[in-house]
């Protein structure tokens, strides 16, 4: 049977992305083409969006849309079959979809993806005939009210999914939103959108979807407990039936050593002869002392708390006496930026740091690092370590979320299938021992090439993920009174 779903994202690659959302909303549509799901996907018109949709076909229109003109677009970029939220009194502001130029959140933010929920019940609803989808797929709170505005519509209406991809983002409101937004006075009790006494997106994803996904088994099991549910693990507790993880996949197109344009040297498991080229190339471009031999860490991320990158600044007088170097990309809070870049610029040999954000280098850093270190507080699922094992970059990460799904520690496999190395709790001093770990195993050759080779014989393609999404799709179908 042939499904049709609408995706709802904030944010979706190859146009719009500031994280793993953008990867999985661009990646996961394609993926499902095979599943004989047909999947178009909504996305608010940022001036990067706008820009690339250039013929794109109005599909609806309205004078007043939440407080300004609004159309409803439909296009393709490559693959991916687009509508597009048009309302530039909401998105036309160039940057980070959610902040200011000054990093903060933009005041309206609310109303902008309420605006999104509301379009995405719409087209559920049957607005656009041409696409009356049989499922929406809500992703993260910036689409968590579409369930909601489909719930309260006492209509008759597709399945509804809500996907957490982080639940550290609540998407919180004051309560006097709802009367700009068109939610109805009783969706604001316990069982509808309220949270302590405000408005919160994820919520009433969380409370009014019909499915729950999150993006790892192990993940959808951390936020039942009081530390990972973000007070919200009562709600997800009763919910427990209709919530599954599902691990994210990478698209192995555009990750792929084999075929990559960002780097030097191609490769592939069979042949990594390459492979020390663009540990050069990495080391010259970062300014590093072109030891081939010293073991080269890389890190791409987003510098917040919740990627524990702290703990790896700390632990930086380990890492250099180990004899190693440092390659970390990453931007995002200001006190790690400087902290970074002072430790790099106080020993440039060996700490090489660019602060910013760049694929290309995030490419060069995968093919050329010898291992990848994510030390997270907690990782809902995590895709630079599933890239580092199909790029032949041994990962080292914290036993959390979907790092822990994905990566098999040296000590746990005895039948040998091991790619890379884990820790537990997730402290300096652990960290600093599986530092020293990973050197020695670094200097046993035979036994790097191993885990190196397994990891790039694991699937960290779609295929399987799509093909749940596919099943789980199919039994929303019907659902829905
Ligand atoms: P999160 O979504 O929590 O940031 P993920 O590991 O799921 O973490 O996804 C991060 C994505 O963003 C990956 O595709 C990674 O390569 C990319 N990325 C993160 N930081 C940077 C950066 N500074 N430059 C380029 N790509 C980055
Ligand atoms: C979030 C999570 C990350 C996950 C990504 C895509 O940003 O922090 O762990 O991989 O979403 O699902």
């Amino acid at each position: 049977m042939s499904v049709r779903v609408l995706s709802v994202a904030s944010e979706v690659y190859p146009v719009i992305k500031t994280g793993g959302l953008a990867d999985v909303a661009g990646a996961l549509p394609l993926a499902l083409k095979a599943e004989g799901v047909e999947v178009r996907t909504l996305v608010p018109g940022y001036p990067d969006v706008t820009n690339v949709i250039g013929t794109a076909e109005v599909v609806l229109q309205w004078p007043d849309f939440f407080g300004g003109a609004g159309r409803l677009l439909f296009g393709a970029v490559g693959e991916l079959e687009l509508f597009v939220l048009d309302a530039p009194h909401l998105y036309a502001r160039a940057g980070n979809p959610y902040l200011t130029p000054e990093g903060v959140d933009w005041p309206d933010n609310g109303v902008r993806f309420a605006a999104l929920g509301r379009i995405a019940a719409d087209i559920g609803l049957g607005t656009v005939p041409a696409f009356v989808p049989d499922v929406v797929h809500a992703h993260d709170w910036q689409a968590g009210l579409a369930p909601a505005y489909l719930h309260y519509s006492g209509r008759p209406r597709p399945g509804t999914m809500m996907t957490v991809h982080n639940l550290a983002y609540l998407g919180r409101f004051p309560q006097d939103l709802l009367g700009r937004i068109g939610l109805p006075w009783e969706s604001f009790a316990l069982h509808g959108v309220e949270y302590y006494g405000q408005v919160s997106f994820m919520k009433a994803g969380l409370q009014l979807a019909d499915h729950i996904t999150t993006v790892s088994p192990t993940y959808a099991k951390e936020i039942l407990d009081e530390e990972g549910g973000m007070g919200l693990a009562g709600l997800l507790r009763e919910r427990a039936g209709a919530l599954s993880g599902i691990l994210n996949g990478i698209d192995i197109r555009v990750w792929n050593p084999a075929t990559d344009p960002h780097i030097p040297g191609r490769f592939n498991a069979r042949d990594l002869a390459a492979r020390p080229a663009n540990k050069a190339a990495l080391q010259r471009r970062l300014g590093l002392e072109p030891f081939p031999d010293a073991c080269l860490v890389g890190v791409i991320s987003r510098l917040s708390w919740q990627k524990g990158l702290d703990l790896l600044l700390e632990e930086l007088p380990t890492l250099l006496d180990e004899g190693m170097q440092l390659a970390l990309l990453g931007s995002g809070d200001a006190d790690l930026q400087e902290r970074f870049s002072a430790a790099a610029n106080a020993d440039p040999e060996r700490i090489g740091v660019f602060i910013g954000y760049d694929e290309s280098l995030a490419h060069l850093i995968q093919a050329g690092a010898d291992a990848l270190v994510v030390p997270s507080r907690f990782e809902p699922c995590g895709l630079t370590q599933l890239c580092a094992l199909r790029y032949g970059a041994v990962p080292v990460v914290s036993r959390v979320g979907g790092l822990e799904d994905t990566v098999v520690d040296i000590d746990d496999a005895a039948d040998g299938a091991a790619t890379g190395l884990k820790f537990a709790p997730v402290t300096p001093d652990r960290l600093a021992h599986t530092l020293r770990r990973m050197s020695t195993i670094f200097h046993d050759k035979a036994a790097w090439r191993r885990l190196q080779l397994n990891g790039m014989s694991t699937d960290v393609s779609w295929r399987g993920p799509a093909k749940q999404y596919a099943d789980l799709y199919r039994r929303l179908v019907h659902l829905p009174a």
